[in-house]
């Protein structure tokens, strides 16, 4: 299809929606086509699903509901929004994608990395990232982060106790496992400016290699 589609993956706090917007804004700069987005949301519908999602009043929300509707949401994302973009030939820079669901419904919500995997297929037909960058840090050290950041509004996960938290980590680490050529990791718990360039540097690497294709 062309274009380069690269997501950012881990836990909350990690740091990366400000290492994404960072980079974003340098690779602009350098003339590349870039397209910033985030799931769920990104698009209209997409950001509306997201409402429901992370609405703390949606207690009752079922695991599978919350599955689904994750699925449904990245399904209208990727038509929308990613499939053009790649088509065009852009870099696309997507904060989070399939494997959060894996990690938070899969394994933290139980429902298995299997189940979960197939209904994302369903909604994503084969379209997987060239590149995912897993930002990974100690589930205390990420919650703290969040907790020091006073503009950002609390959402139906940051409720979930650490246990939850853990095993997303636990989560992610499997998918490190299983898709080792996709998912490079990035130690996050380190100062900003050393994550940066250490993501700076593998997603130039991606872009050059895929220049050369
Ligand atoms: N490497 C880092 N060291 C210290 N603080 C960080 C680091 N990365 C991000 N932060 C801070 O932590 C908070 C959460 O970062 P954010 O980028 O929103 O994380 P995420 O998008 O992964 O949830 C922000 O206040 C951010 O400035
Ligand atoms: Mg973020």
């Amino acid at each position: 299809m062309g274009g380069l589609f690269i997501t950012v993956e881990g836990p909350e706090g990690a740091g990366k929606t400000t290492v994404l917007n960072k980079l974003g804004d340098e690779l602009i700069k350098q003339g590349n086509d870039i397209v910033m987005t985030r799931e769920p949301g990104g698009i209209k519908i997409a950001e509306q699903i997201r409402k429901v999602i992370l609405d703390k009043e949606n207690t009752e929300m079922d695991p599978r509901t919350e599955a689904l509707l994750y699925a449904a949401a990245r399904r209208q994302h990727l038509v929308e929004k990613v499939i053009p973009a790649l088509k065009r030939g852009a870099i696309i820079l997507c904060d989070r994608f399939i494997d959060s669901s894996l990690a938070y419904q899969g394994v933290a919500r139980e429902l298995g990395i299997e189940e979960v995997y197939l209904i994302n297929q369903f909604a994503i037909q084969d379209i997987m990232p060239d590149l995912t960058i897993y930002f990974d840090v100690d589930v205390e050290i990420g919650l703290e982060r969040i907790a020091a950041n006073q503009g950002r509004e609390v959402n139906r996960l940051d409720l979930e106790k650490k246990d939850f938290h853990l095993k997303v980590r636990k989560g992610f680490r499997q998918l490190l496992d299983r898709f080792p050529e996709r998912i490079y990791e990035v130690d996050a718990s380190r100062p900003l400016d050393c994550v940066y360039e250490e993501v700076k540097s593998k997603v130039e690497e991606a872009i050059l290699s895929e220049k050369r294709v």
